[in-house]
Formats: C-alpha cells, structure tokens, sequence
C-alpha cells in the first residue's frame, strides 16, 4: 500500500537519545510522535498496580490485552484515557518494561496496536523493532547508536534532573543488563535493519542528528 505520508522508523539502544530526536523530527516535519518504549513501560506499569509477576509472560499479555493505549498530540502516552507522565520514567519501569518486551505473548498484543497508530504513515515511531518488525515497509528508517558509556552518561544526567537518586555507576550497570536483554532477545532483539542508515550521535548534538533526519526525509517524500 503507497501512503500519501511515510512512516519514520527511528530505533537504537536505550539512553542514546531517541525519544528527543524522535520527538523533534515529529515536530518538524508536523508527523505524530509515537514513542513505543512508553508503551512496553506502561505495560509493566499496568502489571505492577495488579501485582501481576513481569516475568510471567502470558499474564502480562492478558493484562495489556484489557488495556487502551493512545498518543496525544504531544506524544505522550494515555493509558486507558489517562497521562502516566514519569510514572513510567523511574529505573524499576526501565526495568519493568525491559522485562516484559522479552515475551513473545506481550510483544504479539503490542504488535497490532503499534501498526494501527502507525498505519497511514505521518508518523515517527520510536523503539528498538519498528524498521525490523513493526514497520518493516516503513518509508525511511534510521538507527541511531552511541558508546555504552556516552549513553549512560546521558541518561543519568535525566534522571538527576528529574530529581531520581541515582548514581552514573548503578545507571551503568542497569543500562548494561537491558542492554543485553534487549539485543538477545529471541523475539524481535534490538537489529538495525539492512535499509536503515546508520547515524552515529556520540559527538553531535541531538538538534543536528534531528536536522539530519528531517532533511533525510524531506528529500526524499516531498
Ligand atoms: O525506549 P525505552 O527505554 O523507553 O524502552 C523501554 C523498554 O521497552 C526497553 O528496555 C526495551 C523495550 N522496547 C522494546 O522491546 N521494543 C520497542 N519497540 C520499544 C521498547
């Protein structure tokens, strides 16, 4: 099917600063933001309020399964109507939802959602399958890669902004866990697709990775 609009696929490891370009290309190019990592964040959240185990994987799925999620205009995530904000931006969401995109159950109900927001294309979706399995057909892909260390630095300073007690050594040691979760995963592991190009934001600015994007993509759709 030829969309009128493309579908953006912007996918990478953790703390390399996706959500930020992702949400700024959305921004430029007047596309919506979908930021898939939120979704898997509000599954574990919705799981963690019914003291449903994250490492049982079907009972996650049934309980996403009973769940709406939406994207307001700002890209921020409403689960069943309502804003989570940054309930679901602590470390023990990171490592919820890292827990429970590794099964099969939870990532098939999810699966169907993504492509539903994603479908008509005007969209820049965000996480680590969208250019290899969610929008395979996606009309331009990017896959965004920075230092372990570079990474952990960067999403430490977040979480001190946000006023989380933390410290640079325990968020490295976290990142390190999910970062081997997510790449070795059976289902769907964290792949840069054949056709993505590859954009490397160790030493630029995530205003000039966006600018990057963007005019990647206006070349070429408009
Ligand atoms: O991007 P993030 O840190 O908010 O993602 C949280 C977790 O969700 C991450 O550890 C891996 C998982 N995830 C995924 O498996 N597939 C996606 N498309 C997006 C996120």
């Amino acid at each position: 099917m030829r969309r009128s609009k493309p579908v953006v696929a912007i996918d990478g490891p953790s703390g390399v600063g996706k959500s930020t370009v992702a949400k700024g290309v959305a921004s430029a190019l007047n596309y919506q933001f979908i930021d898939t990592g939120a979704i898997y964040r509000s599954v574990a959240f919705a799981a963690k309020t019914k003291n449903v185990d994250w490492q049982n994987g079907a009972a996650v799925a049934k309980e996403a399964a009973t769940h709406h999620f939406a994207f307001d205009l700002e890209g921020n995530l409403l689960l069943d109507g309502a804003p989570l904000g940054d309930m679901i931006r602590t470390p023990e969401m990171s490592e919820g939802a890292s827990t429970v995109a590794k099964h099969s159950e939870v990532r098939e109900v999810l699966l169907d959602i993504q492509r539903q927001m994603g479908i008509n294309g005007g969209v820049v979706l965000e996480g680590r399958d969208i250019g290899t399995v969610v929008f395979p057909d996606a009309e331009a892909k990017f896959f965004l890669v920075a230092s372990a260390k570079e990474r952990a630095r960067r999403r430490y300073l977040q979480l001190k902004e946000k006023g989380e007690d933390v410290s640079l050594d325990d968020v490295e040691k976290a990142q390190e866990i999910r970062d081997e979760r997510d790449a070795c995963r059976e289902v769907a592991p964290l792949r840069k697709a054949d056709d993505a190009k590859e954009v490397n934001c160790e030493d630029i600015s995530a205003n000039e990775v966006i600018q990057l994007i963007t005019r990647s993509v206006i070349s070429r759709y408009s």
